[in-house]
């Protein structure tokens, strides 16, 4: 006998069937809440699992026999969303798009829409967030393909259900998934309870038509998913919409991808007529790179792509019992690190020092081989003194014993940087005869600082000569 409701915890989506102060599943405190059972046994797998066992048991194919439609995938109009997505739209596939409000969520699936719609593909709009007079304000502003797509502004997922089945679009957004509500559960709409029976019931619909969803999702302060972390069990791919809002470049990337990579990202510009993709985000970030103290180029890879992009670093005395350790642009327990290896094996201490590093232009950095880009820009900033040769390329990954490692495609990023101007680049040992190749921090530090700092009674730190010399 069914059970008339069931406790789902809030944080790790757990059900049980009593009331606990303390999740069983993860450990959290008073996250456990009451939701009817009706919508959680019906769509979850112990009532799938049951409705297959009375039928004529399944029987297990070899993969070899297992028909495979190839794939043909609807190009988005946008081609840097394409690469990202692998390709283009996979048919029937769930696409959770995350980010902060006002990051351009809606402008970007309504371009993409309107693309579609333009291609003479099928297409729904359903907006749960805002009317349709204001979703046709925004697509005034975009390409006129915008204009032709149908909206649906409803929130009620009974409805939209049935109109998904009756007009058939091959690619459907819904905006967001935290408006939606079933009729069947009674928790608010974002609940859950509620947003893990929207995102569950559209999903058997979209596989059972092969209608594509782009769910839109909402970030919370600490940059999760909000509420649906068991969303992203669920769909086939999580793009994550990142970037600074006071400044218009967007980055997208994939965080994960059943149809492609997830190294891939994208930059984007928000300018008046929607978003613009940045194909030359190098020439671009190498451009605005100053020549001052405490700034260096890091030659990256997105995913498949090498990128220059910009650090910059300030440090200054800190009056703090705890100094400021700021960062944005990549992880901070990595800036943790190159300060203590900087401090260490560079002879530059920081401990007393309010420490702030920024790659430039809200572009995201995620991989190893910016660390020696970070312990340079500090170096810099710290002795107060420009690079040599400024603005100086960089890259390499930085041991715990003070050696700088090799990192991936360094031919790559010694290519992007020569297209670029920069042909003096620091690497690790072994990645090509055009570098300037160090083995450690210190030959790094003695390739790219001046001999002598300009200005001895202005240094924070302990020049990187000082270790040198001993
Ligand atoms: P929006 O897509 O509504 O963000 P989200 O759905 O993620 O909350 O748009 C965000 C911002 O983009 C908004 O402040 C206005 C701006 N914008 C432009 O600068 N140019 C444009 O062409 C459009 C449509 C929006
Ligand atoms: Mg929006």
């Amino acid at each position: 006998m069914p059970r008339a409701t069931v406790h789902v915890c809030s944080r790790c989506g757990l059900h049980s069937g009593q009331w606990h102060g303390r999740c069983p599943g993860c450990g959290a405190w008073n996250t456990l809440a009451e939701e009817p059972v009706a919508g959680a046994t019906r769509s979850g797998p112990a009532a799938r699992g049951g409705a297959r066992a009375r039928g004529a048991p399944p029987v297990p194919l070899p993969l070899s026999e297992v028909g495979a439609t190839p794939l043909t995938r609807m190009p988005s109009g946008l081609g840097e969303l394409d690469r990202v997505l692998g390709g283009g739209i996979v048919p029937g596939s769930l696409v959770l798009l995350g980010g902060s409000p006002g990051i351009g969520k809606s402008t970007l699936t309504n371009m993409v829409l309107g693309n579609l719609h333009e291609a003479a593909h099928r297409t729904l709009y359903v907006s749960g967030e805002e009317s349709a007079e204001q979703v046709r304000l925004r697509a005034e502003r975009l390409a006129p393909g915008a204009l032709g797509v149908p909206v649906l502004a409803e929130t009620d997922l009974e409805q939209i259900l049935a109109v998904l089945a009756a007009q058939q679009p091959q690619v459907c957004v819904i905006d967001s998934v935290q408006t939606l509500r079933s009729a069947e559960l009674s928790g608010a709409p974002g609940s859950v309870g509620q947003v893990r029976e929207v995102a569950a019931r559209i999903m058997e619909l979209c596989k059972e038509r092969a209608v594509a969803v782009i769910l839109v999702g909402h970030v919370t302060k600490d940059g999760a998913l909000a509420g649906p972390r068991v969303l992203e069990h669920l769909v086939d791919c999580v793009l994550q919409f990142e970037g600074e809002r006071e400044r218009p470049y967007r980055e997208l990337r994939a965080l994960k991808n059943r149809f492609g990579s997830t190294s891939e990202a994208a930059l984007f510009e928000m300018r008046q007529g929607g978003l613009v993709e940045v194909l030359d985000a190098s020439a671009r970030f190498v451009a605005e790179a100053t020549r001052a103290p405490g700034s260096v180029v890091l030659a990256t890879m997105e995913g498949s792509r090498p990128l220059l992009v910009e650090v910059q670093a300030l440090v200054a005395p800190s009056e703090l019992e705890q100094p400021r350790r700021v960062v944005s642009g990549f992880d901070r327990n990595r800036l943790a690190l190159v300060l203590a290896i900087l401090g260490r094996h560079g002879g530059i201490p920081t401990g007393r020092a309010d420490v702030f590093v920024n790659v430039v232009g809200g572009v995201r950095v995620d991989e190893p081989g910016c660390d020696l880009a970070i312990a340079l820009a500090l170096a810099s900033a710290s002795r107060g003194a420009p690079l040599r040769g400024a603005p100086r390329a960089c890259f390499g990954e930085l041991g715990l014993t003070g050696e700088l490692r090799w990192v991936g495609h360094p031919e790559r990023r010694l290519q992007e940087a020569g297209r670029h101007g920069l042909d003096e680049v620091i690497a690790p040992s072994g990645s090509g005869g055009e570098a300037c190749q160090a083995a450690s921090l210190r030959e790094a530090l003695a390739l790219a600082l001046p001999a002598r700092a300009p200005a001895r009674g202005r240094r924070i730190a302990a020049p990187a000569e000082a270790a040198e010399a001993a």
